[in-house]
């Protein structure tokens, strides 16, 4: 095992088998801390082993049950932990004639409240740090372009029921929720507000970001999200930006964590131009239907994550390690060109 620093705090990290919350726990477990990672099944192996196979695990991981719906679910994970890193939420897209209620918005912003009320009961609680995103941010149409937008900007509710954007406003809802509860509760909370999380994906089983990106990668573009413009970053900078907002005293309030915003034609450029081998569009169709969803131009203040410290990786270096890593899980076809 790797040599790590002495015992730090003991954090706990909900929904620890997805994509996010697996790498946080990676760079935790890296970091020297004790966590407790709560998961809807600790006894599926398909989605947990490989949080076992991380650097420290048999040391210093322990599973528990948490479902978001379950009020007071997660009370065991949370009491005595220091931190909570609170990442659990519905990702997935909805299949037609679903209901987004029910399916979407109840387990964000309930679910926030139902971890936040474990959060309450711990005397050594000293910090939470909610995984919100950047959608909680863009999706408004009443912005100046010229000027980028920040962390005081909001989503637009009615905008989000109006393009039926069920996560955005799951997500803008959620964190909304969350201070209003933490601010009347005196708890310490600090957001994180991740644009397009690119990466290696330590769950072999991939998740709706990766599929998506997958999706272009393979010419299957319209599996690829329906935007017409992204902020991009690193899975490893979103990791290593949760850490840094836990630890520093001087963190407040909600931060944007994200690399560089282009459009989807921009992003096929480079992509194609640097991956020959595979079948990356030149130009991206929108799926039927979805074209009022292509948002207009905006671009992203990251000085606050900055001015802590932070420092983000290229779009060409999250890709390059996304591409390599799903060609060792057996997504994408053996790739022979040289990467640089
Ligand atoms: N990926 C991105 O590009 C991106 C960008 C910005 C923000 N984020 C935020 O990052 C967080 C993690 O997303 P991700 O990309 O890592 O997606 P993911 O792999 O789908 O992870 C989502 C996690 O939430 C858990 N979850 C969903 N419903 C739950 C419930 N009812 N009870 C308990 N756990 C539940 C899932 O648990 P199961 O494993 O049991 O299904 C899963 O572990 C989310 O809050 C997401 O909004 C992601």
């Amino acid at each position: 095992m790797d040599e790590v620093p002495d015992f730090k705090d003991k954090v706990c990290v909900t929904g620890a088998a997805g994509f996010v919350a697996s790498w946080l726990i990676k760079r935790l477990l890296l970091s020297g801390y004790h966590v407790i990672g709560t998961v809807r099944d600790p006894g599926d192996d398909k989605k947990v082993g490989h949080l076992w196979r991380l650097s420290g695990a048999r040391e210093r991981l322990q599973l528990v049950k948490g479902d978001l719906m379950v009020e007071g679910s997660f009370d065991e994970a949370i009491m005595g932990c220091h931190g909570v890193f609170h990442t659990a939420s519905p990702v997935l897209g909805l299949p037609i004639n679903s209901d987004p209620k029910a399916e979407i918005l109840q387990p964000a912003i309930n679910g926030t409240l139902n971890v936040l009320r474990s959060c309450k009961k711990n005397p050594s609680l000293r910090r939470v740090v909610l995984t919100s995103s950047s959608s909680t941010v863009r999706a408004r149409d009443d912005f100046d372009p010229g000027v980028p937008l920040d962390e005081s900007s909001w989503s637009s509710e009615e905008l989000c029921e109006r393009l039926k954007i069920w996560y955005v406003l799951s997500k803008t809802l959620a964190e909304k929720a969350a201070w209003n509860f933490c601010m009347e509760n005196k708890i310490d909370l600090v957001t994180i507000l991740p644009s397009f999380v690119i990466g290696p994906s330590l769950p072999p089983l991939l998740c709706s970001t990766a599929s998506d990106v997958l999706g272009l990668l393979t010419g299957e573009t319209e599996k690829f999200h329906r935007h017409g413009r992204m902020g991009y970053v690193h899975i490893d900078d979103v990791a290593l930006s949760h850490i840094l907002l836990y630890e520093n005293e001087n963190a407040k309030g909600r931060y944007l964590c994200s690399s560089t915003v282009i459009d989807n034609h921009q992003l096929a450029a480079i992509l194609s131009a640097r991956y020959p081998t595979l079948s990356i569009p030149k130009r991206f169709k929108f799926k039927a239907g979805f074209e009022k969803l292509d948002r207009p131009y905006y671009e992203l203040d990251i000085s606050k994550l900055k001015g802590l410290g932070m420092e983000f990786r290229s779009i060409e270096e999250m890709f390059d390690d996304c591409v390599k890593s799903l060609i060792e899980q057996g997504h994408l076809p053996t790739y022979h060109e040289t990467m640089e």
